[in-house]
């Protein structure tokens, strides 16, 4: 895989770990920290040996504190809203990449960062995390999906109490709200996240693709999920995988799946 300028990558077993890599301004999502996620979800769209992804911030201190506040200044409204539309399209690569997508929280997930953790499909937080859609301080709101997903995650009315507020919550907490799946000792973080990875990539791959898709479907509009999921049920019950899963349970082994 290139190398990128803001973000540090390491596929080992098929697991590709993705690290925002400006410790220095706390992983603040510059335009080309934007643009090189979205290089790197090209990549794990196409790329068969990567089998799922974890995307974490480096250092101890933050995944990412926002979008870079330094690049807001002077910004018209046509300027401002190709900036949100540039972080929606990537980050809706994100939540409909046919791979898991996990992400390591390990630390402060301000704004353009508690949106790219919202835009994984799992998120997972070290003890010293923290989230918070501080954007109504700037005078903004956010703008890489934030006001949407943060709805779906955790209900209207504790949305509205965060982006409203600006507070942040800790990670005990946002487990609670069901913003996070889980939080772990920070030393477990990464390993914990590759687990899960490994995990889901055990199943068949089509079908782990048709959850993510026939999920999504609940959200989009013009979309009915229930019809969704019965025509993906459909398609799963054509592919080789299928009928490896059931032999393999009949016959008391291991399946062995190949993605098709
Ligand atoms: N955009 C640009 N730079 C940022 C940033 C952001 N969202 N968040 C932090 N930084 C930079 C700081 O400017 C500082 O850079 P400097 O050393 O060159 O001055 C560096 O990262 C360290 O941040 P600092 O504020 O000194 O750390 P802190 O421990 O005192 O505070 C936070 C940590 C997260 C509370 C604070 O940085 C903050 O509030 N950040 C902005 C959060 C935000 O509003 N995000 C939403 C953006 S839409």
């Amino acid at each position: 895989m290139k190398s990128f300028q803001t973000l540090l990558t390491e596929l080992n077993n098929g697991i590709l770990i993705v690290t925002l890599n400006r410790e220095d301004k706390l992983n603040a999502l510059n335009k080309m920290v934007v643009g090189e996620i979205g290089e790197v979800m090209q990549e794990v769209y196409t790329n068969a040996e990567i089998k799922g992804v974890v995307i974490t911030g480096k250092g101890s201190k933050a995944f990412a504190a926002g979008a870079d506040i330094a690049e807001f200044k002077g910004l018209d409204e046509a300027q401002g809203k190709a900036l949100a539309k540039r972080g929606h399209d990537t980050f809706n690569m994100i939540e409909m990449c046919p791979k898991p997508v996990i992400a390591a929280v390990n630390g402060f997930a301000l704004g353009g960062g508690c949106e790219l953790a919202m835009a994984c499909h799992i998120r997972i937080a070290s003890e010293n995390a923290k989230f918070g859609q501080p954007e109504v301080n700037l005078g903004l709101i956010p703008g890489y999906g934030g006001t949407q997903r943060l709805v779906q995650l955790i209900g209207k009315g504790k949305a509205l109490e965060m982006l409203m507020t600006a507070e942040m919550i800790d990670a005990h907490t946002a487990q609670k709200l069901g913003l996070v799946n889980d939080v772990v000792q920070t030393v477990e973080l990464l390993d914990h996240c590759k687990g899960m990875v490994t995990k889901i990539a055990s199943k068949a791959p089509f079908a782990i693709a048709q959850v993510i898709q026939s999920v999504y479907a609940h959200f989009k509009e013009g979309l009915d999920g229930f019809d969704t999921e019965i025509t993906l049920f459909g398609k799963c019950v054509t592919t080789e995988d299928f009928v490896e899963g059931t032999a393999a349970f009949l016959e008391k082994r291991k399946a062995s799946f190949k993605g098709y």
